[in-house]
């Protein structure tokens, strides 16, 4: 299994940019972060490879062949995608959205089977959400409601898990909770690929990160080659500092305001 884009690029309208020649290899058994500044096309580029939208330029393969060639159904199993901002559409209890993440693997009668029942139970387990199980989805605060929506993509099974900023509305213990979730799935063979705003979460758990800059890919590697303060400063604007974190020697980052370095 392989995911890979070349030289992709999209653009919302004829000629106005919002991403450009992007090419990069998604693995599984890896746990990929995608960082850079708001607008520089991170959600983009996460449409592209759920398949939500066509590439204007390039081309995006699951397994060296074009997304729109693979059938709708296969790639549903395969892929599982949650968007950074979800209206929920009709009073879905928790339960029930967590469900709608079974339907790619439902037989032609459209009927749970105890294992779906089963998987749907073990994604509300490692979210912590079965106590919402019978609340309506929009009953919950931001940060429930946003570990039941990834309740429904991890009981969707798919080998690839395109997260758009999972972690941005919880608090700081379940960040950490399903951070590492998601990193023991990608050491159980699965490729996690994870939008995030806050560096150092990235740094901490991702293999690799890829930093876009106003729809380019400004670099990519592990995160003590792409976290510099050269590289961040520029593309962040201001003065980024990286410290050395004393415990896990992983890079910190710290925005400096004049204030502090004075
Ligand atoms: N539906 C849309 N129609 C037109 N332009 C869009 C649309 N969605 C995004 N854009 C533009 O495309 C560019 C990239 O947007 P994108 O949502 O990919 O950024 P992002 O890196 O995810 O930002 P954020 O950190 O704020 O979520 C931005 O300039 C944005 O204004
Ligand atoms: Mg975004």
């Amino acid at each position: 299994m392989l995911l890979e884009t070349d030289g992709a690029g999209y653009a919302y309208q004829p000629g106005r940019w919002a991403l450009r020649g992007i090419t990069a290899r998604f693995e599984p058994g890896t746990m990929t972060g995608i960082i850079g500044p708001n607008g520089s096309g991170k959600s983009t580029l996460l449409r592209l490879l759920a398949s939500i939208r066509t590439p204007s330029e390039g081309a995006i393969r699951l397994n060296g062949k074009r997304l729109r060639e693979h059938k709708s159904d296969a790639l549903a199993r395969s892929i599982a995608f949650m968007p950074q901002t979800v209206t929920p559409v009709c009073a879905y209890s928790c339960e029930e959205t967590v469900a709608l993440g079974r339907y790619p693997h439902l037989g032609a009668m459209g009927f749970l089977t105890q294992n779906d029942l089963k998987q749907i139970r073990e994604a509300m387990l490692q979210t912590d959400t079965l106590e919402f199980a019978e609340r309506p989805l929009d009953d919950l605060s931001g940060g429930e409601r946003q570990r039941v929506l990834l309740a429904s993509v991890l009981a969707q099974q798919a080998e690839f898990l395109l997260l758009d900023e999972p972690t941005s509305a919880l608090d700081l213990h379940h960040q950490h909770e399903v951070m590492t979730l998601l990193r023991q799935f990608s050491r159980n063979g699965q490729c996690v690929i994870v939008v995030a705003h806050d560096l150092n979460l990235a740094a901490q758990f991702c293999d690799r990160l890829l930093l876009l800059s106003a729809g380019r890919l400004e670099a990519a590697g592990a995160a003590e080659e792409v976290l510099t303060a050269e590289r961040l400063s520029p593309v962040y604007g201001g003065q980024i500092a990286v410290l050395e974190h004393p415990l896990t020697r992983q890079p910190l980052i710290t925005v400096l305001s004049k204030k502090t370095y004075e």
